[in-house]
């Protein structure tokens, strides 16, 4: 009971920015319910943890038209924006754009689906929460590094991205606790907003691709 308390500390900013505006917020009261992602849906999908504003999601959806990808993201601005970008005049989403779903909350919340597994999972730049008090903030911790080690398939991988080197020598620590195997990559196709924004000075972002031992 504790355990499950600690591991719902929580590991965003927030929830809610500016006010929506009115397309924003009848995309989300009206089109939201029906990208929830269904049961089973999960098995071969791509899982986007913390997508922004959703342009890597975008990107994955238009790469990858035979599979389902599933983006988490509970700040509503975020999730506003990606609806805005998927539907198209009439509210709809446009058809290059149909694989995609949307769980609108922590992902820690998101129902396994099924039990099935996903082909992989991204985390770009997550938050860094570079206090030392904050550190418990931290989302990819061991426990839940873990926990994603049985979400993804036999040779599926989870592809970190973060331009902060405190957190990247963070997450190689509690990868090796988890017991992933650990490979530096090259990057992602776009740049996302937070790297855009270059928030923490840092000229690139480092990546990681870690999989579940065999
Ligand atoms: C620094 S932003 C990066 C956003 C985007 N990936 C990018 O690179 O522009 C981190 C994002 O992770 C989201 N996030 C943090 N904790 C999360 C959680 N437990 N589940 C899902 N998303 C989470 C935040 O709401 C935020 O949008």
């Amino acid at each position: 009971m504790e355990k499950a308390k600690i591991s719902l500390i929580r590991t965003f900013g927030r929830r809610r920015g500016k006010k929506l505006s009115a397309r924003q917020r009848n995309l989300v009261d009206a089109v939201l319910p029906a990208l929830l992602p269904a049961d089973k849906e999960g098995g071969g999908a791509i899982l986007e943890i913390g997508f922004g504003n959703g342009e890597h999601l975008i990107l994955l959806a238009e790469q990858n038209p035979d599979k389902i990808i599933i983006g988490a993201e509970p700040f509503e601005n975020g999730v506003a924006q990606l609806l805005a970008k998927i539907t198209g005049e009439q509210g709809l989403v446009m058809p290059q754009y149909k694989n995609i779903r949307v769980w609108p909350d922590d992902i820690r919340k998101m129902p396994a689906l099924g039990g099935s597994r996903f082909d992989c999972i991204y985390i770009l730049h997550p938050d860094p929460w570079p206090k030392a008090r904050h550190e418990k903030r931290r989302l990819l911790s061991a426990e839940f590094l873990k926990t994603l080690g049985t979400l993804v398939s036999k040779d599926g991988s989870i592809i970190v991205g973060t331009d902060h080197a405190d957190y990247y020598d963070w997450i190689l620590e509690q990868a090796k606790s988890a017991g992933l195997k650990i490979k530096a990559r090259g990057g992602v196709a776009i740049k996302t907003k937070y790297q855009e924004k270059n928030l923490s000075g840092s000229k690139r972002t480092m990546y990681l691709a870690l999989f579940p031992k065999a």
